[in-house]
């Protein structure tokens, strides 16, 4: 069995950034910054978005980060966006998700500018990914791609199932693993909470994408034999015995499916430090695409 580490794996893609980001500085020219954009108390959200922060900072980006109230009203953060559209020195501009619940996510995303939407979420990227266009991959399917290359997994022909159909990942990954890409030429289905006989399908799979976020959802019964197996899943589940009060899970049963599985990422240390490489790529991407092409 196939461990398909996510740390590793990020590790090259956050090396090839550093080293690009140390040239650009010897040239004499500025390092790539993301601004975030942090709305509320969300535990997770706090996480995500120091991790991205970190990472900005070990490879030798700028970041920004920018915190509002749980009680922001809609109208000041799209202000705060235009604000960042309009600023020269930001390539890339990330609202972390999800909003709370008196703001539009929909409004929120549209008032993105396309050029600096390294989240890939705005329709325009969106639209370009769908017709095999240069764009923005959203972060997590962009990591997972990453992962199938480095990790030299065989896609062409496969039967890839995707479990959940999320505009962040379950969509969006559909789109890509049936494209004709390097890692895609994959014969996709795409399942989730209205799927009937969810297992018949999951255990035709070659490669199993399980992006629903219910934790350990996918047994080994589900499983056939030699499957690759990409977790998504990150849910906290309460653990009085943990320093934290609660131990992360992902939504494999993983003890069980990587007897069964030929390669399978953990969670954690699987997709999560991808989705991560991911960002810094787009971020990279956004910088070059505004700044380098119109030397
Ligand atoms: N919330 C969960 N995943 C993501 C992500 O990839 N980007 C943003 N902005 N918010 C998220």
């Amino acid at each position: 069995m196939l461990l398909l580490d996510g740390k590793i794996a990020s590790q090259s893609v956050k090396q090839n950034l550093t080293e690009a980001t140390k040239k650009l500085l010897e040239q004499g020219k500025r390092a790539p910054h993301l601004a975030a954009i942090l709305t509320g108390n969300n535990g997770a959200s706090e996480t995500y978005v120091a991790s991205k922060v970190k990472t900005c900072s070990e490879i030798g980006y700028k970041s920004t980060l920018i915190r509002l109230e749980e009680t922001v009203e809609e109208q000041e953060l799209l202000r705060k966006i235009i604000e960042l559209n309009n600023d020269d020195s930001v390539d890339g501009i990330l609202v972390q998700l999800p909003l709370p619940k008196h703001i539009s996510e929909a409004k929120v995303i549209n008032s993105i500018n396309p050029d600096k939407d390294v989240d890939g979420f705005h329709p325009v990227s969106v639209g370009r990914m769908v017709q095999g266009l240069d764009t923005f991959i959203p972060a997590t399917p962009y990591g997972i791609m990453l992962m199938l290359e480095h990790y030299n997994v065989e896609t062409k022909g496969k039967h890839a199932v995707v479990i959940g159909r999320s505009n962040i990942v379950g969509r969006p990954m559909s789109i890509l693993l049936s494209s004709n890409l390097p890692y895609g030429n994959c014969t996709v289905t795409i399942c989730h909470s209205h799927t009937v006989n969810l297992k018949e399908i999951t255990l035709q799979a070659d490669i199993i994408i399980a992006a629903l976020g219910r934790a350990e959802f996918v047994r080994e019964d589900m499983v056939k034999e030699g499957a690759t197996v990409i977790d998504v899943g990150i849910t906290r589940v309460d653990d009085a015995s943990a320093a934290k009060g609660y131990r992360i899970k992902g939504d494999v049963d993983f003890a069980n499916v990587a007897k069964k599985a030929s390669a399978i990422s953990p969670v954690p240390g699987g997709v999560g430090p991808m989705t991560i490489a991911g960002l810094m790529k787009n971020t990279m991407d956004a910088y070059i695409r505004r700044n380098l092409s119109i030397e």
